[in-house]
């Protein structure tokens, strides 16, 4: 385990740019200075099987986990799934949790979306190798949500992700219970993952040139870790938490007869009100909550959860231009990445909902859902922050800058529960080098104060939500989008990245420190 003491000197290390030698030198245990924890879990990433494809089982990398100390609902498994178990916590718990890294590789969990201290942010150079533990302490802050952890180590948080290692996060405080939203069996969760099969059925993860450039796509798409689910339902109304869990894929989120998506909340929770699309657009790293009434469905009939068909310009790289401007030889058959995936835009179902049986009980759609809070006001004085989004030479950069362990520029300081707007930018590059990028900051939720350029054509446009609270905002092709974040209490070193998984391996990932 990773002592207090070898934590401060580890981010101090790291403060001062002295290097990343992981620190061997056995010391005696620090005494605990927190209180008893509320909730406390031990959580081991190791290595595991999973029955994904008919035929040999898929070799994985996943999280399992146990309460040791609290309510039992707060660690659930997923069923048949190599998915991590997911994680129910209440506001105001102070969590403590064990996680045990029992991989070949080093590893550290990040609780995505989460305002936590520095030392339980799972920043890279936090990672400890195999057979070791790291334990984090923090006190759930956050207002009603879902959420999620995945790893974060320094290059490998694409592959790990991919082997499996992902679990859902969801925090549930007053105001929401209040709602009176479906919940117990009326609450469905739903992570999407495309993956790659070998002849085998074990996951491929190519680190071509092409693949890291679109970010890893995948051949077929996953809920919670199954191919093409079907759920049987009542005919009631339903709570739909999605998650996309993928590594780089953006979906078209629509149910197949058209009815339209109605919408509860995003990354940060519920939004005001209900808001409906005719589609969803739900990039990397995001989530939506939605509503989804049955009462009114006959028994037999079925809905698909579908991605719809775009243009793959419109999310990816313009392989037209690129192709025509780099002269590379590349088929039409690596469109949306090398080695058959299944091309960003390209229609798919993704779960059928089948009414299997009747059901009483109220199906009543809130007008009212939540107070987003005096944060949500604009802030016209705000100091704004301008942040290209730009490839040069093969690689991404976030404001001409690569990632460096513990480098922070001077725009990239900022002052504990200070006020700001950043406006990414994403200019892209020379040669239509172009591709959506879906911004994630850590720590705070954060506001969509505008969004312009990348022009009405773009078909994932009109499936945007910005009317909630978000940690992840995708940012088209040509786009400007401006958030307004309020920054933590606490200090020191937090990322913001591109979450195309692929993307911030390459570096397209930054520190910001609060000062
Ligand atoms: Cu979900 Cu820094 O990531
Ligand atoms: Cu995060
Ligand atoms: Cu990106």
């Amino acid at each position: 385990m990773v002592t207090r003491r070898e934590l401060l000197e580890r981010l101090g290390a790291a403060a001062l740019g002295a290097g990343l030698a992981p620190l061997r030198r056995p010391s005696p245990p620090a005494p605990r200075q927190t209180p008893a924890p509320d909730v406390e879990l031990e959580l081991t990433a190791g290595l595991a099987t999973s029955q994904i494809l008919p035929g040999p089982a898929t070799e994985v990398w996943r999280y399992s986990g146990r309460v040791v100390r609290g309510p039992a609902e707060s660690l659930s498994q997923v069923r048949d799934s190599y998915l991590g178990p997911t994680l129910r916590l209440r506001q105001g718990q102070r969590v403590r949790i064990r996680f045990q890294n029992r991989l070949p590789d080093p590893s550290i969990v990040h609780w995505h979306g989460l305002d936590v201290p520095e030392e339980a942010d799972g920043h890279p150079r936090l990672a400890v190798p195999g057979g070791r533990e790291y334990v984090y302490d923090f006190q759930v802050t956050n207002r009603a949500g879902t959420y999620w952890y995945h790893p974060h180590p320094h290059m490998q948080t694409g592959p790990q992700v991919y082997r499996g290692l992902a679990g859902l996060l969801i925090v549930s405080d007053d105001e929401e219970r209040k709602v009176g939203l479906p919940e117990g069996a009326q609450e469905l969760t739903c992570v999407l993952q495309d993956r790659r099969f070998d002849a085998k059925n074990q996951f491929v993860y190519s680190t071509a040139m092409m693949d890291m450039e679109t970010g890893m796509l995948g051949d077929r798409v996953l809920v919670n870790g199954r191919l093409r689910p079907e759920w049987s339902l009542g005919t009631r109304a339903y709570r739909m938490r999605v998650l996309n869990g993928s590594n780089a894929r953006v979906y078209k989120l629509e149910w197949s007869d058209g009815t339209p998506m109605t919408i509860l909340g995003t990354d940060g929770g519920l939004l005001s009100g209900p808001v409906t699309r005719k589609f969803v657009t739900l990039a990397p790293g995001q989530r939506l909550d939605l509503f989804l009434d049955l009462s009114k469905r006959p028994v037999g009939q079925t809905i698909e959860l579908r991605s719809g068909a775009f243009p793959t310009a419109d999310a990816g790289l313009d392989m037209g231009r690129a192709m025509g401007g780099m002269g590379r030889g590349m088929g039409m058959g690596m469109m949306g990445g090398g080695g058959g995936a299944a091309a960003l835009g390209s229609p798919f179902s993704l779960l059928s909902l089948r009414v299997a049986r009747r059901e009483e009980g109220s199906s009543r759609l809130p007008e009212r859902l939540s107070v987003l809070g005096p944060a949500w006001q604009p802030a016209p004085a705000a100091p704004v922050r301008r942040v290209p989004l730009t490839f040069q030479q093969m690689a991404w950069f976030i404001d001409g800058r690569a990632f460096e362990m513990a480098d922070v520029a001077p725009a990239e300081t900022v002052a504990a529960g200070s006020t700001a707007q950043w406006e990414f930018v994403n200019a892209g590059g020379p040669m239509g080098m172009q591709m959506a990028h879906p911004i994630h900051m850590h720590g705070r939720q954060f506001r969509v104060v505008s969004r312009s350029g990348a022009g009405p054509s773009n078909a994932l446009r009109d499936g945007l939500v910005d009317d909630g609270w978000m940690d992840t905002v995708l940012v088209l092709p040509g786009e400007t989008v401006r958030v307004q974040v309020t920054f933590s209490r606490f200090q020191g070193l937090f990322l913001y990245h591109c979450h195309i998984l692929e993307h911030e391996d390459m570096g397209m990932m930054r520190n910001f420190r609060i000062a």
